[in-house]
């Protein structure tokens, strides 16, 4: 395939350049079995179109994050030093930890300093994420390539025999999205319709890179998607329309495989899917997005000999939420026309509380959209099941925990959550629109969880 041109820029030919799988960053590990993590956020500059250099923000690098490989009941010690020129703040993804331990709108490290943070995790193993969340300016964050993994493994995640190579047959998928300039610089330019229709842009990345190609072994793949993009939805397919299966989304194990010919992946969310290519040896494969039409990434099958592995028939019991006595009850609706973005009528206000929730209750969410754009919504520090889509059953593929859920136009979602950390006034958790452009427009709401 020839390459092509990005704004007269041009590109590298297509899926000439090699996937690279964001490092492992191992911790300190401190007397007391504590594991310390030390994260730099600093700027940097990147080719990613051919001849020029793209500023950029990362963290311990020009573009993105390390991966954190912990345990679920890990003591962790985060350390983010802000070496930008502008505040920031990190916001942890998916953990379900205290508003107090959690980096959110209502904190700022300024730059040329740093913030720790301590949390002990008790939750299901799982795919989080880690990215800024910084007053009003995350979507530019973000875009300017502040995210990163952490992947949370337990004694059931661990005992299923599902691929755990790092790298090999176990490969983590960032994927974005970017627009550039005629000077190959990010064009985030938070225009109105930017601000509606959030920022997309042609040019596909994953793990920070353009249009790439993965070799793997003709084996059982683990493929562990996020879809970071400040906007776009994803509907992945592979080119030769194989099925594959879903096995965990955003919090949790699924409790069986789901055999998908297509996954929707909306901002924020994470899946976890096995694909078999044992019998593909010496193919090329495309993994793309059915929306956009566009192949994402060449994946070649090496022609070694094929090896076999079994796809376990059950992967986990969620038995959360299985009863849920008299819960409260609570409605957000999604509001967005051309003069206002907000949730019941509200834009954020980072001096209001919008929710109070008692700490250990279990609630009901009642999520609606009238409108015409699909939103992810996300709620911090939790992790909540799907009841119900418009009445009816959720997708099979949404049977386990999750933190964020796509609310199509015209449709109600009911999720269960239940809240079992504190979140005080001073720094709540927030739930909001996944589309970091309706976010920062004020498609976000604050809530405490306290005793009383
Ligand atoms: Cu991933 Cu409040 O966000
Ligand atoms: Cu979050
Ligand atoms: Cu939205």
């Amino acid at each position: 395939m020839l390459g092509s041109k990005v704004n007269n820029v041009s590109t590298f030919t297509s899926f000439s350049k090699p996937l690279v799988i964001p490092p492992i960053l191992e911790p300190k590990i401190l007397s007391d079995g504590v594991k310390s993590y030390d994260l730099n956020v600093q700027e940097g500059k990147v080719e990613f179109l051919k001849g020029f250099k793209t500023n950029t923000y990362g963290i311990n690098g020009a573009f993105l994050g390390p991966t954190l490989r912990v345990s679920s009941n890990d003591t962790i010690i985060m350390t983010v030093q802000n070496s930008l020129r502008e505040e920031t703040v990190i916001h942890w993804h998916g953990l379900k930890i205290p508003g107090i331990s959690d980096g959110g709108p209502n904190r700022a490290i300024v730059p040329n300093s740093s913030w720790t943070t301590q949390f002990t995790l008790n939750q299901r193993a799982s795919l989080c994420w880690y990215h800024p969340h910084s007053h009003k300016t995350t979507g530019r964050q973000v875009y300017m390539g502040i995210a990163g993994l952490i992947m949370i493994e337990d004694q059931e995640s661990l005992s299923l025999n599902l691929p755990v190579e790092y790298g090999l047959d176990d490969i983590p998928l960032v994927l974005q999205d970017r627009r550039f300039d005629s000077k190959a610089q990010f064009l985030y330019a938070e225009t109105m319709h930017d601000s509606m229709m959030g920022v997309t842009g042609d040019v596909h990345l994953i793990n920070g890179v353009v249009d790439p190609y993965l070799e793997v072994n003709p084996t059982l793949i683990r493929l562990r998607l996020l879809n970071a993009a400040n906007a776009r939805i994803y509907s992945l397919v592979f080119s030769d329309n194989k099925s594959f299966y879903q096995i965990a989304g955003d919090s949790s194990l699924l409790p069986k495989p789901v055999k998908l010919k297509r996954l929707i992946l909306s901002p924020g969310e994470r899946a976890e899917v096995l694909v078999d290519f044992s019998s593909l040896g010496g193919q090329n494969i495309f993994l793309g997005d059915s929306l956009s039409n566009r192949a994402l990434l060449n994946i070649k099958v090496r022609t070694s000999k094929p090896k076999l592995l079994r796809i376990p028939k059950n992967l986990t019991v969620i038995d959360e939420y299985v009863e849920i006595n008299n819960p409260k009850r609570r409605e957000f609706t999604l509001d967005m026309n051309m003069m206002f973005m907000g949730i019941n009528g509200k834009r954020m206000n980072l001096n209001r509380i919008d929710e109070k929730v008692i700490a250990g209750d279990t609630e009901i969410w009642k999520v609606k959209n009238s409108g015409m754009h699909a939103h992810p919504f996300h709620i911090h520090g939790c992790s909540f099941k799907i009841l119900s889509r418009n009445g009816k059953n959720p997708y099979l593929n949404e049977a386990g925990l999750k933190d964020t859920v796509l609310v199509y136009s015209n449709e109600t979602v009911e999720v269960a959550v239940k809240f079992e950390h504190e979140a005080s006034k001073d720094y709540p958790y927030m739930y909001h629109c996944h589309i970091l452009e309706h976010e920062d427009a004020g498609m976000m709401g604050q809530f405490t969880v306290t005793k009383v």
